[in-house]
């Protein structure tokens, strides 16, 4: 490296008759600064964050309002914050309103009962929920088929055996699966919430057909879900008073959890990665420094 640097710097010397020079390392600070390069590059920067913003900020934008259905306003739910958790009391009011009401038509095909213990219920109540469940099991020694209580490994029971029995029951309409419900809506719980409670008559002008249920939420604005959440349609055990409100927010809590159960864990995982990457990032920054002083600082003096 120094015999390198050294012939070029002898003929600088040579060319500038200066008695001394010092050499500078590709480390050190240039003395002109490459002003177009720079421009350009702090231009590229902005013109690409704001196509991304614009991008990224316009995705939930449709170009027909009416088929988007209205959006849905923003409620600050317990869990939403970076470090905040499901709010578990209205997980347990929110499973009550889902079987007491809505399992009547949903499934909740990817959430088991064994799910639930720890999260809402302990296990003795699991148990004894999954026990007033018969399911089909076998075959046994003869081949039958045969019935027995639920278990906790076993998953929700469905209200209707195939999708073509749960149309018939709805005129026509297939009440979709709820696990992933929130995941699968723009606006998820907040949606969910804002359907549960956005039925009202339909405005002057708006025809809506026979069976169907005007709710501007729902895309296109007529749902074959009739309102099914009214005040105390529920009584809960730990005597919250049950509005309707009360009960859309439950059971939408409850639907989040169920389309995200690894929420609470996934917030803690990060917070101990974030505490723990930091350390080891100013760690890394420290000895850098260190490694680098005697390079850094050093000062080459040719004569
Ligand atoms: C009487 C049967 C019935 C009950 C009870 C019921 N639903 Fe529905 N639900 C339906 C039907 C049918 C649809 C399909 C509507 C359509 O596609 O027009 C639906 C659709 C939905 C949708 C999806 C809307 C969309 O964007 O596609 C959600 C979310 C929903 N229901 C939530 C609930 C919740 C939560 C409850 C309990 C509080 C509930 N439902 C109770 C019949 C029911």
């Amino acid at each position: 490296m120094f015999s390198r640097i050294a012939p070029a710097t002898k003929r600088s010397v040579q060319q500038a008759f200066k008695p001394t020079v010092q050499a500078r390392f590709a480390s050190t600070k240039p003395h002109v600064t490459e002003q177009p390069k720079q421009f350009a590059a702090v231009t590229a920067g902005i013109v690409g964050a704001t196509g991304l913003a614009y991008m990224y900020a316009d995705s939930e934008l449709s170009a027909n309002m009416a088929d988007e259905g209205l959006h849905p306003p923003h409620h600050p739910w317990a869990h939403s914050g970076p470090l905040s958790t499901y709010d578990h009391a209205a997980i347990r009011r929110g499973y009550q309103v889902y079987r007491e009401v809505c399992s009547a038509c949903h499934s909740l095909d990817r959430i088991a009962w064994r799910n639930l213990i720890g999260v809402s219920h302990t296990e003795e109540e699991v148990k004894a929920m999954a026990e007033e469940v018969e399911y089909e099991d076998g075959p046994d020694e003869n081949g039958e088929m045969f019935m027995r209580p639920g278990k906790p490994s076993d998953y929700m029971p469905r209200p209707y055996p195939n999708e073509e029995a749960a149309r018939a029951g709805n005129a026509g309409s297939l009440p979709p699966d709820l696990s992933l419900i929130t995941k699968a809506r723009h606006g998820g719980e907040d949606y969910v919430f804002a359907l549960l409670t956005g039925y009202m008559d339909p405005p002057g002008g708006v025809e809506v057909r026979e069976g169907m249920n005007y709710n501007p939420y729902f895309p296109g604005g007529a749902i074959a879900m009739a309102r099914v959440l009214f005040d105390e349609v529920v009584e809960y055990e730990d005597g919250t008073p049950a509005t309707t409100s009360q009960l859309a927010k439950d059971v939408s809590t409850f639907l989040a959890w169920a389309a995200e159960p690894e929420h609470d864990e996934r917030k803690k995982m990060g917070m101990k990665a974030t505490i723990i990457l930091s350390g080891l990032t100013l760690l890394s920054l420290w000895l850098k420094r260190f490694k680098w002083s005697p390079i850094k600082t050093r000062k080459i003096v040719y004569k």
